[in-house]
């Protein structure tokens, strides 16, 4: 006789928390000046414009699974976590250059889990965000214990240092975040979503098939680079997003008031104060602007610029930070956290 008992339900923690961050910045500091000649630009332009002083590019031995790795590490030190506690791997990045497999199985090889799913998340600048929402829903739905959530980048393996409106911006890194069960809310619902219409506004140039022809008919063998409309991105990043940001905090249930810490994408400092002025920031919070020695690290550059305040004490235990990151795509993705 067929049984007639049902499934058996979700089994997970009554919330979720992000119990430690880690960052990983190469070691190599490129500032303006080595940049300028090729885009005949200037220090002054370049830091007016942008806000950016230096970045990180990564050495042949920074690759991107040495540099997710590293910054994995350090988030599992701060929330006392051995690897095999992992249940889950999530890693944001558009530059693993390998169609596939995902990097993430191999960086949860490497870091010692006993065999964590394991995925990439192509959301561009926004991809940390979307693994942090990801990862609360799997704690809360059970389907995970303790999640790793990775935004890397090597940015500068698809940037044309010609390109005028890209190559002073896009650079290398590397911030994690473990998530794991909480008995109070430590990560507000998500806000969430995308663009489509934009979808030209920043875009690889070329498909892969346009530049290296395909494996019966090999091309030319130029590496597709990255280009963006800056101007039109500019436009609605500084004012769409303060919105969605706010959508963030009312879903958070708290006030601007009540915020500690403000982590937007770090994409440039021009855009983090029209954000803050738009959405009306109390003086006391605390903004993130690792912009100027990161540059855009697109899906690292949220968990660095984390990191860093936790590092200089400028996000401490139980502040409330508003995360909020925008890129390719469109897309965007924000939430609050309570700070490990
Ligand atoms: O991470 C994903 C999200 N990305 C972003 O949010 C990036 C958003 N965009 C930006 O950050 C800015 O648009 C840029 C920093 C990329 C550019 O700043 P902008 O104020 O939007 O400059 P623009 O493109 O409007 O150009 C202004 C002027 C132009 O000259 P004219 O026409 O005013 O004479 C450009 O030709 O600056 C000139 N220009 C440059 N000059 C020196 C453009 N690029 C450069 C350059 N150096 N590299």
């Amino acid at each position: 006789m067929r049984s007639s008992r049902g499934l058996a339900g979700a089994t997970g923690a009554p919330h979720a928390r992000i119990l430690g961050v880690g960052a990983y910045r190469p070691s190599r500091v490129v500032p303006n000046s080595e940049l300028v000649a090729a885009i005949d630009s200037t220090d002054e332009w370049i830091q007016q414009r942008s806000g950016i002083r230096e970045r990180r590019f990564a050495g042949p031995e920074e690759t991107v699974q040495r540099m997710a790795v590293e910054a994995a590490r350090e988030a599992l030190a701060q929330a006392g976590l051995d690897a095999p506690r992992i249940d889950a791997v999530v890693v944001a990045t558009v530059s693993h250059l390998m169609q596939t497999p995902a990097i993430a199985p191999a960086i949860a090889h490497e870091l010692g889990t006993e065999q964590a799913a394991a995925f990439d998340v192509s959301a561009a600048c926004a991809g940390f965000c979307h693994g942090v929402a990801l990862a609360q829903d799997m704690v809360r739905g059970g389907s995970a214990g303790h999640v790793l959530v990775i935004g890397v980048e090597r940015l500068s393996d698809i940037t044309s240092p010609t390109d005028r409106g890209t190559a002073f911006i896009f650079a290398d890194g590397a911030g994690a975040a473990v998530v794991g069960p909480s008995e109070t809310p430590g990560i507000s619902p998500v806000v969430w979503g995308s663009d489509g219409e934009q979808f030209d506004l920043i875009r690889s140039r070329e498909d892969w098939r346009d530049v290296l022809g395909t494996t019966a008919d090999p091309g030319s063998r130029i590496m597709p680079h990255l280009t963006m409309q800056g101007n039109a991105v500019f436009r609605w990043a500084s004012f769409a997003m303060a919105k969605v940001a706010q959508q963030a905090l009312d879903r958070a249930g708290i006030t601007a008031d009540e915020l500690d810490v403000f982590v937007p994408h770090q994409a440039n400092m021009r855009i983090i104060d029209a954000m803050a002025r738009a959405m009306r920031l109390p003086d006391h919070v605390r903004i993130a602007r690792d912009v100027a020695e990161s540059g855009n690290t697109s899906a690292a550059s949220v968990p660095l610029a984390l990191a860093r305040m936790i590092a200089e004490g400028d996000a401490r235990p139980g502040d409330k930070a508003l995360l909020i990151a925008f890129g390719a795509g469109l897309a965007y993705a924000a939430q609050v956290v309570v700070v490990p």
